[in-house]
């Protein structure tokens, strides 16, 4: 290491430091209250998107756009973690500060979005550099590790000091995989109104050649597209995206085609990656078994934190893994680990609930794992309400809705407690089994609601009063019949 990269790398640690001390203080004063069983979260003040999703020397890494400060977003570092399950999380040492005190600043504004790879056994983040000042240029840069905990910045950075274009909105959350003998980056961005992203190919990581606009909007999805993940999945490639300016902040992802010769991506078909209030900036990875696994953000930008004045914002959605569904959509399901969390377990059968009739079910947690399997063809009911985290005198609830005559599934959190709430909703298909089945995570702030396996997911967060614990089923204008009611109580990981 020559003296001035040493130099840097010292302030950078003196950075880091500093965000520590920050932490180490709002530790000590954080309110429980919403702090989740179960789910990744900062150790306190702010997080948003999951970056540098890996599975590297036996564990997994996550980094997340952090601000180690305060509970609220302002100069972007890395916040770091691990885990040998992806349930279990250990806190690590902030990764990545932004470089503000010294001559060498492509990140002074903030070390955004990015990525993570394994470059011969080192592991490497890829991460957009965001200049300081009003000026909002931004590059993309490297930083590399020894032991997967302290990271130095590569004295080449920036390695892409400026967008390729003139015009483009945005240069920013570059993707990194492995195809071949090459590397390929994907960085989001925007044009005329239109969301896009450029590809990139390099052989060493250090230097990029531009590829052109692998894919962009078709004028309904977004005017610049953050984000951007593109990966192999059977015999596909999927791109998914977060679009900027859409009447709602939602997660899209396309399947199609990758001709990585003229680099361009074709897409064939596509939809929501979630359809909650709170679902944004994924990203996915492979697991140890070669699944491809996603993680999202699991909040909302431009709205109310409640947990803000707790001492913390932000936390990560379960993980779930990716495959290509029978008619080429995505599939979205939990992943299988998370049975270990499970315990209490409570399954009732052939459940037949008759007209306005309420079951109060069996269980007081903030903190369950639900699976309904509804038989279509006995039901006579309207509509069926699943009643969560209700209070005593049910003027408080969340409820997750089966409106049978619309195959449609309604989560309406306007009831749940403070904060930002809404009505969010997806259909769902009837097969042949006239099924349907529903299967349900409640965590203290949080409900993700997953869909006939994996066909859609509804992730909401929710900020009850802790006492209000009940669950209640209510079978509206006429007879629901449940194959199987399955419920488990989820234990305490997250700290
Ligand atoms: C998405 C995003 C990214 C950016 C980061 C900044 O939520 O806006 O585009 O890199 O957050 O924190």
């Amino acid at each position: 290491m020559n003296i001035a990269r040493q130099s840097k790398n010292t302030i950078h640690q003196s950075q880091i430091n500093e965000g520590m001390h920050s932490l180490e203080k709002a530790v000590q004063t954080l309110n429980s209250q919403w702090r989740l069983n179960y789910h990744f979260m900062p150790p306190a003040n702010w997080m948003n998107d999951p970056n540098g999703l890996i599975y590297h020397n036996g564990e997994y890494h996550v980094f997340y756009q952090h601000n180690p400060h305060a509970p609220v977003w302002g100069p972007m570092y890395w916040g770091h973690a691990t885990s040998t399950d992806l349930v279990n999380w250990t806190h690590l040492p902030i990764a990545l500060a932004p470089s503000t005190t010294y001559d060498y600043h492509p990140d002074g504004g903030g070390c955004y979005s990015g990525s993570a790879v394994n470059d011969n056994g080192t592991l490497t983040l890829v991460y957009t550099g965001r200049v300081i000042g009003s000026n909002s240029a931004s590059s993309q840069c490297l930083a590399t590790s020894v032991d997967g905990v302290v990271f130095e910045k590569h004295p080449a950075n920036p390695v892409i000091s400026k967008p390729p274009l003139d015009g483009l909105e945005g240069f920013r959350d570059p993707k990194v995989w492995r195809h071949g003998q090459s590397w390929y980056m994907v960085i989001g961005s925007g044009r005329n109104d239109k969301g896009l992203i450029l590809l990139y190919t390099s052989s060493d990581l250090v230097s990029w050649e531009y590829m052109g606009i692998a894919s962009e909007s078709d004028g309904s999805q977004g005017n610049m597209w953050e984000c951007p993940d593109l990966f192999p999945l059977g015999d596909k490639h999927v791109l998914i995206y977060s679009p900027m300016g859409l009447e709602r902040l939602k997660t899209m992802y396309l399947v199609g085609q990758m001709d990585y010769e003229k680099g361009k991506f074709i897409p064939e078909l596509g939809g929501e990656l979630d359809f909650g209030r709170d679902y944004y900036a994924a990203q996915t990875f492979l697991d140890e078994h070669q699944r491809r696994v996603v993680m999202g953000w699991m909040e909302s930008w431009n709205q109310e934190h409640p947990t803000g004045q707790h001492g913390w914002v932000g936390a990560l959605t379960l993980p779930r893994e990716l495959t290509l569904g029978p008619d080429g959509h995505l599939l979205i399901k939990p992943l299988d680990n998370l049975q270990s969390l499970r315990e209490n377990h409570v399954t009732i059968e052939n459940l037949d609930l008759g007209s306005n009739e309420e079951y109060l079910a069996p269980i007081n947690s903030d903190s369950l794992e639900l699976k309904l399997s509804l038989d279509l063809a006995l039901t006579t009911a309207q509509f069926v309400n699943i009643k969560l985290r209700c209070s005593a005198h049910k003027e408080e609830k969340t409820v997750v809705s089966v409106i049978f005559q619309e195959n449609q599934v309604k989560v309406d959190t306007t009831s749940s407690g403070v904060g930002p709430t809404g009505v969010t909703s997806c259909f769902y298909r009837v097969g042949e089994d006239q099924v349907l089945k529903l299967h349900l995570f409640l965590d203290k702030s949080s409900l993700e609601v997953f869909v006939n396996d994996g066909e859609a997911v509804l992730t909401n967060r929710i900020f009850p009063q802790e006492e209000s614990l009940g669950l209640r089923l209510f079978s509206g204008q006429g007879r629901t019949h449940l194959n199987s009611l399955s419920m488990w109580n989820l234990k305490k990981v997250a700290k």
